[in-house]
Formats: C-alpha cells, structure tokens, sequence
C-alpha cells in the first residue's frame, strides 16, 4: 500500500553541468524501477536538474527552504521559489541543518507548515546523535523530533508526508545502522505517528538514511516499517543510485 521512495541528497555537490550530467546519465537507469525516484540538488543545481529529468520518472526537491514566503530575509530561499523552478519535495531538518545551522524542532515545524502551504512535499528527517543512542536516549529524542516537528499538522496532510529516519552517527561514516535496528526506530516512528493520526499512519511513508548503498539497500527495504531511502554520498554516482533504486 505504501510505494517505496527513494531520495538522493546531493548536499553541496554538483554544478549545473555536473548535475545534467548525472541525471543523464541516471534516467535511462531507472526508467522501469518501482519505486519512486527522486533527487535533490543544491539550489543552484534545480533549474538544470528539472530540466534534464523533464519527463522522465525522476522528481526534483530541494534540501532545505525558509518559512517565509517573501521578504528581507537575505540569502534565504522560499517555498514560491522553489514551486516556480519545479520541486515537487523538500527536505526539512536535516541533522547536518541542525548541527551546523542551529535547526530546533520548532524551526523545522515552521518551514513544514511553509512546504504545505506552497504544495511542496516534505521530507522531514529526524534521528539521533552518538551519544543520545549510547545514553539509551533513542526513542525519546525522535519521538521529540516527530511531536514537535509535526506540530499542528492536520490528519489530512500527514497522508503525504514522508519521514526519514537518520541516524546520525551513521551519515557519511560507512557505518549503517543494522536492518533491524532501523526496523525497531521506525516502528516507534509509526507508532508515535499513529497516536497523532490515528490510521492515517499506516500510509505515511517512512526512509532510511545513513550510509545506504547497493549492498545494503535490500536488506533495510525487507523490513516491514521502512518505505524507502534517503541517500547521500551513493546518490553522486549514477550506477550506485540506480542500484539502489532498482534495488528489487
Ligand atoms: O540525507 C542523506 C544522508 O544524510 C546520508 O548520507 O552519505 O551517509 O548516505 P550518506
């Protein structure tokens, strides 16, 4: 009931040659796949990237957007922005936006209310850092990130929302979080959802990120509660990102 979602987080990689380039190259590789395809270039990067992915099964989102729609809010990018250049997603409270930028669970509930009054899609991330997993804080800090992330979003909307589920000891540093580990975090996800949205939980599609690649991409999609994947450094290579999105 739930299509799987797989999402490229290109982080602050790829100019416009470079990103018409890759999905070039990918289009053709993923053509037939199952799942639905998505990539999300820096913002220089978008433009190049609809274009090159016009009509083709690959959508376009951003990485991050303001909660504001217009303004002086200098260097900032808003949702009417990026619905003009053709994003259809947006990542929102990426633990890198959190740790470098100063992202609270109340900003990240600011730009959701903003992606869903611009009809962008969100991809909301949530996890937690080495030490809280060592403390045994785990479940205590995404269901945080869950209640007040989502706060105020009504039952209707949370049909599309999309939630990935980062470990962030495990982004960018090979080491994957076991299948069954990512299984035990995002049930409680489900869970905490279904207290918020009663049965509409069920439909919310949940990812999987940190170092995600074809050898263990399989795996993660077995579990019965992960819907998808959100990668990073596997998703600059064309071959690796189709592996992964073709991984069945
Ligand atoms: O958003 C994707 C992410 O943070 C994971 O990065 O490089 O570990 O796949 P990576």
């Amino acid at each position: 009931m739930r299509r799987p979602i797989i999402a490229g987080n290109w982080k602050m990689h790829n100019t416009t040659e470079e990103a018409r380039d890759l999905v070039t190259l990918l289009r053709p590789l993923v053509g037939t796949a199952r799942a639905e395809v998505v990539v999300c270039p820096p913002f220089t990067a978008i433009a190049a990237t609809v274009n090159a992915a016009s009509g083709s099964n690959i959508s376009v989102g951003a990485q991050d957007l303001f909660w504001e729609d217009k303004g002086a809010y200098t260097g900032e990018v808003s949702g009417p922005m990026l619905r003009d250049l053709g994003c259809r997603y947006v990542i929102i409270g990426h633990s890198e936006r959190r740790q470098y930028f100063g992202e609270t669970d109340a900003i990240v509930n600011k730009k959701l209310l903003a992606a869903y009054r611009n009809e962008l899609l969100p991809i909301v991330c949530v996890g937690e850092t080495l030490a809280e997993r060592e403390a045994g804080h785990t479940l205590e800090v995404v269901g945080r990130q869950v209640r007040e992330g989502l706060k105020g979003l009504e039952t209707g909307q949370a049909r599309d929302l999309v939630v990935a589920y980062e470990p962030v000891w495990a982004i960018g540093t090979g080491k994957t979080a076991t299948a069954a580990d990512a299984q035990e975090v995002i049930a409680y996800i489900r869970k905490t959802l279904g207290e918020m949205y009663g049965e509409t939980a069920a439909a919310i599609r949940i990812q999987y990120g940190g170092s995600v690649k074809p050898e263990n991409i399989a795996e993660l999609m077995a579990q019965p509660d992960i819907d998808g994947a959100l990668v990073g450094g596997a998703s600059l290579d064309a071959v690796s990102f189709a592996a992964i999105v073709n991984y069945d």
